[in-house]
């Protein structure tokens, strides 16, 4: 499916990379619906991009999700894409003790079991639409982890591994899955993260990435030439070295 002047869902579309796409892909004639678990924020998105429509979701809610997919649906039957952004990153010790696991809870919870549950909710009506797409989000750190955020990396190589199970049983469907598997990118997805240097600037990013979901044939994996580091690292046998450059 090419991402032109489709009706297209996006979580976590108030801030960061989210609202890059989403402004991104409504400048290319997409109609753009946003979440957002912050009010505020979400507010503020609107305001600025008042041709979006936006929801409050707490995607860690299975109760609220399930209730939303339904609601989104009613009011936008027309809707051709999801793409399941919204995601956490937070540092765990495992060298402390005892070992504090609310991090662990929270990062399962937003960036593997939400992607999960909302696109169970919205796949029945997804293939019943004549084109369709579900996006997940994945991460570089799916292929080479960060050591101070085992949790995140593991979630993202998980919803790696799933999109490609998924994508397997859709085969033959009208549903085409993609995975988009961003590099470190200047977002506030970890404090501060927006201002170092050795990441992508999102508007660099933003571009990059449209411009291929925009393109003639999306491939499956949505990959910007800076995430090759990671994504090819163990194909290519520079995987410890990889992990090292990374990890220090
Ligand atoms: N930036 C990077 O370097 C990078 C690299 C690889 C992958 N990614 C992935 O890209 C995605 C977007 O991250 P970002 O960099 O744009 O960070 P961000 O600016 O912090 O955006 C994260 C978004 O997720 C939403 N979110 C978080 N928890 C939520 C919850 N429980 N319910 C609903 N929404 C929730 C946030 O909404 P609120 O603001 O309302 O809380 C926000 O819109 C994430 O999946 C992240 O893992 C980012």
């Amino acid at each position: 499916m090419n991402f032109t002047n489709r009706t297209i869902l996006i979580t976590g579309g108030n801030s960061g990379i989210g609202q890059a796409l989403a402004e991104a892909l409504q400048a290319h004639g997409n109609r753009i619906i946003i979440t957002g678990r912050n009010p505020a924020s979400l507010n503020a998105a609107l305001e600025r991009n008042p041709a979006m429509t936006g929801y409050t979701l707490d995607v860690t809610d299975p109760a609220a999700l399930e209730a939303f997919a339904a609601q989104v649906l009613a009011d936008h039957p027309a809707l051709d894409a999801v793409i399941l952004n919204a995601g956490i990153m937070e540092t765990e010790d495992y060298a402390a003790a005892p070992v504090a696991l609310g991090a662990m809870e929270r990062t399962i919870a937003t960036n593997l079991a939400a992607p999960i549950r909302l696109a169970a909710g919205l796949l029945p009506h997804l293939r019943a639409r004549p084109e369709a797409a579900l996006v997940t989000v994945s991460s570089g750190l799916a292929f080479v982890p960060k050591a101070s955020t085992p949790t995140y990396s593991a979630t993202k190589a998980a919803i790696h591994s799933w999109t490609q199970a998924v994508r397997h049983q859709l085969r033959g469907t009208s549903v085409s899955v993609h995975e988009i598997a961003p590099p470190l990118v200047a977002t506030e997805l970890t404090p501060g993260q927006s201002q170092v240097a050795a990441a992508m600037p999102l508007k660099d990013f933003t571009d990059e990435v449209v411009g291929i979901l925009t393109g003639p044939d999306v491939p499956d994996e949505v990959l910007v030439n800076r995430v090759r580091f990671q994504r090819d690292a163990e194909a290519e046998g520079r995987y410890l070295a990889a992990f090292a450059a990374i990890n220090g």
